[in-house]
């Protein structure tokens, strides 16, 4: 485990965990979390048998945005600080959207501003059903920004992002599935468990079939039909070389064996040994 002033860093063989651990201002993100959760996604980066990345908050919020004071009001008077609480803000958003290992919110409480968009940029959301989502932005007097309309309009109906963004109404977890904003909700005392299943079973799973999955995904709703088409088939014959035919060898040949059902569940490489 490593603790940053408040942020911390658990992993344990493939998965990773960032908790935001500043309760007491509902895990609000001040310049000094930007820089640990920098830290800690460095540090993840460095250890290459990570295959998933869990982020939660500690206490009753999962985050309740930026830290409206010490990120906006204190440096507003000084543009120079200003801009570089701001960048330091988006420069770990984009490198979790765009991380090699899959990202997991499990919200467990409050999530508002920036932690609804560090929801929205997760892979997967997993959140107790009486979590509290929102823009909020409107009730200061401006519109989700630094990635946040974006989280809104790729998650949501054009028409539900529009009225959440525009009238700043809060919604609970339950809520936040039938909108995109989650995958699932499930009573809060669940919530662990329900997180706990679905890690192992991302962590069972070839890590390069992982990481390819989520690079074509991210390639495929950017392409037309034939060129995604294109792009998949080179990804699969790059996937099967990085792999060396992991799936013709091992995967189908157990498949032909009668070892697994693959509809149902994955092959094991133990199993050959
Ligand atoms: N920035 C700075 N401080 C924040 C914060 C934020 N985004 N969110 C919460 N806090 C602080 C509160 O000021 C309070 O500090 P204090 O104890 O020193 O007075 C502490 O966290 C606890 O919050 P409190 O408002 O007392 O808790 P609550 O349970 O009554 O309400 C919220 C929780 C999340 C609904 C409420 O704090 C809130 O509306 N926060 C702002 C959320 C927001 O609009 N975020 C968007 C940012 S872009």
């Amino acid at each position: 485990m490593t603790s940053f002033t408040h942020v911390e860093l658990a992993i344990d063989a493939a998965v990773a965990t960032i908790r935001l651990n500043r309760p007491e201002k509902k895990n609000a993100l001040n310049p000094e979390m930007h820089q640990n959760i920098h830290d800690a996604l460095t540090e993840v980066e460095h250890d290459k048998s990570v295959k998933v990345v869990v982020v939660t908050g500690t206490g009753d919020a999962f985050c309740g945005g930026m830290d409206l004071e010490k990120c906006f009001l204190e440096p507003f008077d000084d543009p120079e600080q200003f801009d570089a609480s701001n960048q330091l803000a988006v420069s770990w958003s984009r490198r979790l959207k765009a991380f090699p290992a899959v990202t997991v919110a499990k919200v467990n409480g409050w999530c508002f501003g920036h932690g609804f968009q560090l929801a929205g940029i997760c892979d997967i959301v997993i959140t107790s059903e009486d979590a509290v989502f929102g823009m909020s932005e409107i009730n200061f007097g401006i519109f989700p920004g630094g990635g946040t309309m974006w989280v809104a309009a790729h998650n949501m109906t054009r028409k539900q992002a529009l009225y959440y963004a525009l009238t700043g109404e809060s919604f609970s977890g339950r809520e936040a599935v039938a909108l995109g904003m989650a995958t699932r909700a499930v009573p809060a005392a669940e919530l662990d468990a329900a997180v706990d299943a679905i890690v192992a079973s991302l962590a069972n799973k070839n890590v390069h079939a992982l990481r390819t999955t989520k690079q074509v995904y991210e390639s495929a709703i950017d392409l037309d039909f034939a060129k995604s088409i294109d792009m998949e088939l080179a990804k699969l014959y790059e996937l099967s070389y990085r792999t060396e035919n992991e799936w013709i060898r091992s995967a189908l040949e157990q498949f032909k064996r009668k070892a697994y059902r693959p509809g149902l569940q994955s092959y094991s490489l133990e199993a050959e040994r």
